[in-house]
């Protein structure tokens, strides 16, 4: 499959297009800055230069037609409020327009939980980021297009296990990036996970177990 990642150098986004490389498929990966081109070559994507705070519709419909899916796990990563609206908010809507346009159907969203505020002290940045991400999702659920949404747990860096906790609620916790990627690669073989709404953290069942259950529901 040809699969388009917005957000592309980031941590999750490069995980997932050494993996879809690995097992054959063509990907693209949407990057900013100059010096993350030859690091997204080697791990055996096609490095797009483009930023989606300046991109419109058209322009962002044109770097990814021709793709069967597009993956979307860009993040303003604390930058701020007015960051988060942009890329989480602004960014998610430019990216559904420009798929539709360029009639791709595939939409896989990297969200999070709404949970992930619980337990904290009150932070009006991180109230934002949740509420931003929600409505973010609101957007995609409310499209016409085949889309799929991974809301993960707190990130860690740590080497994934290949094993986890996925379905449509499941008690808060942590996860590593590694097994995001992996899930976001699994989905991207899974036409049958569809048009659904799945939490991710750490846990017990192989991640292709995890989507078969899904999937049968
Ligand atoms: N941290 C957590 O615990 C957590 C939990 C759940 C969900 N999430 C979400 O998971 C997603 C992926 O996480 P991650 O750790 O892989 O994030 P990350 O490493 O921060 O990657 C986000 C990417 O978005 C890109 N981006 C930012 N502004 C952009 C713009 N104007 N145009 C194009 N690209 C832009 C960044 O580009 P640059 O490399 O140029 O900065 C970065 O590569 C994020 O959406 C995050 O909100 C995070």
């Amino acid at each position: 499959m040809n699969v388009f990642i917005v957000g592309g150098a980031g941590k999750v986004a490069r995980g997932l297009a050494r993996l879809l490389s690995e097992d054959g498929h063509a990907v693209r990966s949407l990057y900013r800055k100059p010096e993350q081109a030859r690091d997204l070559a080697a791990l055996g994507a096609r490095a797009i230069q483009g930023d989606l705070t300046a991109l419109s519709i058209d322009a962002l419909a044109s770097l990814m037609a021709g793709s069967d899916a597009v993956v979307f796990s860009a993040g303003a990563g604390g930058a701020g409020m007015e960051v988060t609206n942009a890329i989480d908010g602004r960014g998610l809507e430019l990216t559904v327009a420009a798929a539709r346009q360029a009639f791709i159907r595939r939409f896989l969203l990297v969200s999070a939980f709404p949970d992930a505020l619980r337990g904290g002290e009150r932070n009006p940045g991180f109230e934002n980021y949740a509420r931003v991400k929600k409505l973010a999702d609101a957007h995609l659920v409310a499209s016409d297009l085949d889309w799929v949404i991974l809301r993960p747990g707190t990130l860690t860096d740590g080497p994934g296990t290949g094993r986890v906790r996925a379905a449509a609620a499941i008690p808060y916790g942590a996860v590593p990036r590694d097994d995001v990627a992996a899930t976001l690669a699994a989905i991207i073989e899974r036409p049958d996970v569809s048009r659904t709404i799945i939490e991710l953290t750490s846990g017990d069942t192989p991640i292709d177990e995890a989507l078969a259950r899904i999937a049968r529901r």
